[in-house]
């Protein structure tokens, strides 16, 4: 039996709040309170299963490379996300979880990544409009928490990733850049920046007036709130687009970003195609579409589970 996570976390939620107030980090169970600890686990696991899923859904697309040094070049960016992925398991194992279980056995439902990866990325077009723009909102996301996180272990592994990120970024943004060179290409990239865009903006959650934060920026899990998340990223992304040419609906007002369709919005997931002409649509049927996941996710989790069952089933 797994244990549970009070007798794993010793702390009371107060002996957590005072050990954060001397300004010092977390750095195991030992420190932990059950609030701390499940709050941690969660949002590990968020990030260790979009890294993850990053990879199957990177290597469909890689297969479309103009070249070989591209695919290679893809190919390391999936290799990067295979070790983010593997820092996230390996702190969740740490921290009591049943790491292969989680990685191996878990129902592809249950997988906490966001919807966009859902959907399939089927041209090396699409593949470095992933890399500008989701590769965008997870840099954002990674380094809101390595400023902000209390947790130690976590947060010193984060400086390496950051960097990695970057390069993953600077590769879709030389892509887009240099296809945009080319009006048919550019129509291509246009197409992939019309279903992306919005599928990220989706990317960092409800808007603040539906969430509440309290815990996760109390404990440190994360340190800017999902509006402020999405206005960073579009601060990020929409600039360079307007640099390079390719419309997304969103422009600066002041010193914020304001989005010009309706949001959130019914998406056609087989046509790849956002129903703007609806108007928006409540949150809650978003969710309702998150919840039932998207094309590719019961493909992707069976892909990344299928070498480790057949390798049980030898062992047996
Ligand atoms: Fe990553
Ligand atoms: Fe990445």
């Amino acid at each position: 039996m797994t244990p549970s996570v009070e007798e794993l976390a010793p702390r009371s939620e107060d002996e957590v709040r005072a050990h954060l107030a001397d300004g010092k980090l977390v750095e195991g169970l030992q420190h932990m309170s059950p609030e701390y600890l499940k709050g941690i686990r969660r949002i590990l696991t968020v990030s260790a299963d979009t890294e993850l899923v990053s990879a199957p859904a990177y290597l469909r697309a890689a297969a479309h490379a103009p070249a070989l040094n591209n695919f290679g070049s893809a190919v390391s960016i999936i290799q990067d996300e295979l070790a983010h992925a593997h820092i996230g398991y390996r702190l969740l194992g740490d921290l009591g979880v049943d790491m292969s279980a989680l990685i191996y056995e878990r129902e592809p439902a249950a997988f906490k990544y966001p919807y966009a990866f859902d959907v399939p990325l089927d041209s090396w077009h699409e593949l470095v409009m992933a890399n500008a723009l989701y590769d965008q909102a997870g840099f954002v996301l990674l380094s809101d928490v390595h400023r902000s996180s209390t947790f130690g272990p976590w947060k010193r592994a984060l400086a390496k990733v950051d960097k990695e990120e970057t390069f993953h970024l600077r590769h879709g943004r030389t892509w887009v850049k240099k296809l945009c060179a080319d009006p048919v290409e550019k129509a291509r990239i246009q197409a992939a920046a019309d279903w992306m865009f919005i599928l990220t903006l989706e990317w960092f959650g409800l808007p603040d007036e539906r969430k509440r934060h309290g815990i996760q920026l109390e404990y440190g899990f994360k340190g800017l709130t999902n509006d402020e998340l999405r206005q960073a990223w579009m601060a990020e992304v929409v600039p360079f687009m307007e640099e390079v040419g390719i419309e997304v609906p969103a422009h600066a007002e002041g010193d914020r970003w304001v989005i010009d369709c309706p949001f959130p919005a019914r998406f056609d997931a087989e046509a790849k195609r956002w129903l703007l002409d609806e108007g928006a649509i409540g949150w809650d049927e978003v969710m309702e579409r998150w919840k039932g996941r998207g094309p590719m996710n019961a493909d992707y989790v069976e892909r990344l589970q299928r070498g480790h069952r057949s390798r049980m089933a030898v062992a047996a």
